[in-house]
């Protein structure tokens, strides 16, 4: 039986990775533009990082981590987000020696043990960006125009900004206490996991996709007329800030995010193109992260798009592999080690090349050109090894040209 890849993980195939590097390479472009440096943290790290960063009581630590023990039974995990990650590691390696504001984007996989489905796996790749040690609302307008800026670069138009205030360690008590008096009028409607939690984490309750809990919450008291006077205003001065610089948003009140760290302004773009798994990107404050973690004082602010959805959602234009410059079709064995020489000066010159290894027939080695689409097609037998000349075919103009196999390059060159 042949092994299969584990369920939830999938591969990049050559003519979807094209897509990826697309998106991959306009993130590192914008991202630089705006002040940011890629960090790469590892795959894996201490369990407890999670736990204390996330939260205990969420869904990602209560159940959907992949943690294991290693061989000396230190407790490790394949990392869930990459925020927790980067905090380590500007903690650790004491970042904020180095400038006062840390400007941070990372690309990669992510782990957590979830019901696979469109657009919602196992192993997925986030593109994230994180700013420590700014709590003026200019920085989380600017991480917004950077999200908002990408997505038009990259040609997604389909997604909408929903922003929310989710308070402070000052304020936030008196909200969360408000909700449990709201919820607790209401138990009997609520789903068996939101009855459990609804004391633990209220404000996931919010979210819960079941109807009862929908119903129920309808009327729930608004995050926002519990926001103490400092993040009303905060928040207040994120909108104006955003209009100004004509980013496009509107406030959705009953967001709450999945995760624990969260601060103050919350976000999330989302698309109606993706069925239940709605969130493209999504992220918000965390002013209280480093410092819980052991690091000083500092505030933070970042989000993460998800890479797979985005893909989903790029119409495949990009998803073509790379047609070949040049494809050397040769007849008989001498003519194919004079190829397979041209075909390496070419490629280190900087060509995609490509030739037949198998002795195919010329029918078949010219076949196989056309699939592979390839620019020019150059034929190769026994007069052009003896006079050292051929013809150049140009597949796409239908044109040919006589020309010195030596000099290849040169006139590949002169076409580009
Ligand atoms: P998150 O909302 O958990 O936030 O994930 C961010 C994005 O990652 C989601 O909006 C979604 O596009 C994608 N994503 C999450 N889970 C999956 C999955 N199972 N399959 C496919 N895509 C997925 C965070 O991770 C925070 N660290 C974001 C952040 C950065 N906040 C501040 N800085």
């Amino acid at each position: 039986m042949s092994i299969t890849a584990i369920k939830g993980m999938n591969d990049v195939l050559p003519g979807q990775v094209e897509t990826w590097q697309f998106l991959e390479r306009r993130a590192r472009e914008v991202f630089g533009a705006f002040g940011f440096s890629e960090i790469r943290t590892p795959i894996v790290e201490k369990t407890e990082l999670f736990c204390r960063s996330i939260g205990e009581t969420t869904d990602i630590v209560e159940k959907e981590m992949y943690t294991f023990n290693d061989k000396s039974d230190n407790s490790l995990t394949l990392r869930p987000e990459g925020t927790a990650p980067v905090m380590r590691s500007f903690i650790q390696n004491r970042l904020n020696t180095l400038d006062p504001v840390s400007k941070l984007y990372y690309m990669g996989p992510m782990f957590r043990y979830e019901r696979p489905q469109k657009g919602r796996y196992r192993q997925f790749h986030q593109i994230g960006a994180e700013v420590i040690g700014v709590e003026d609302p200019k920085i989380d307008a600017q991480v917004l125009a950077m999200l908002h800026h990408y997505f038009q670069d990259i040609g997604i138009s389909s997604v909408a900004l929903q922003i929310n205030s989710l308070g402070c360690p000052a304020c936030r008590p008196t909200y969360r206490q408000a909700l449990i008096d709201y919820l607790e009028a209401r138990l009997v409607s609520l789903c068996n996991e939101c009855q459990r939690r609804y004391t633990t984490n209220p404000l996931r309750v919010l979210d819960c996709k079941a109807s009862g809990c929908k119903e129920a919450t309808l009327d729930a008291p608004s995050v926002l007329e519990h926001l103490c006077g400092e993040c009303d205003e905060h928040f207040a001065q994120v909108q104006s800030l955003l209009d100004e610089l004509a980013v496009p948003f509107s406030v959705n009140e009953r967001m709450v995010r999945g995760l624990d760290y969260y601060v103050r302004t919350t976000f999330e773009l989302v698309t109606d193109q993706l069925g239940s798994q709605n969130a493209v990107a999504a992220g918000g404050r965390y002013d209280g992260l480093v410092e819980s973690l052991g690091g000083p004082s500092l505030p933070g602010i970042g989000f993460a798009i998800g890479l797979e959805r985005l893909v989903l959602m790029k119409d495949d234009a990009q998803a073509q592999t790379a047609r070949p410059d040049l494809f050397l079709a040769a007849l008989g064995e001498e003519a194919a080690q004079k190829a397979f020489v041209l075909m390496t000066e070419l490629q280190r010159n900087g060509f995609r090349a490509e030739m037949d290894y198998q002795g195919k027939s010329l029918k078949a080695q010219m076949r196989r050109a056309n699939k592979l689409k390839s620019r020019f097609t150059v034929i190769m037998g026994e007069s052009e090894l003896q006079s050292g000349r051929a013809e150049l075919k140009d597949m796409d103009q239908s044109t040919q040209d006589q020309i010195a196999l030596d000099s290849l390059v040169e006139e590949l060159s002169a076409r580009r």
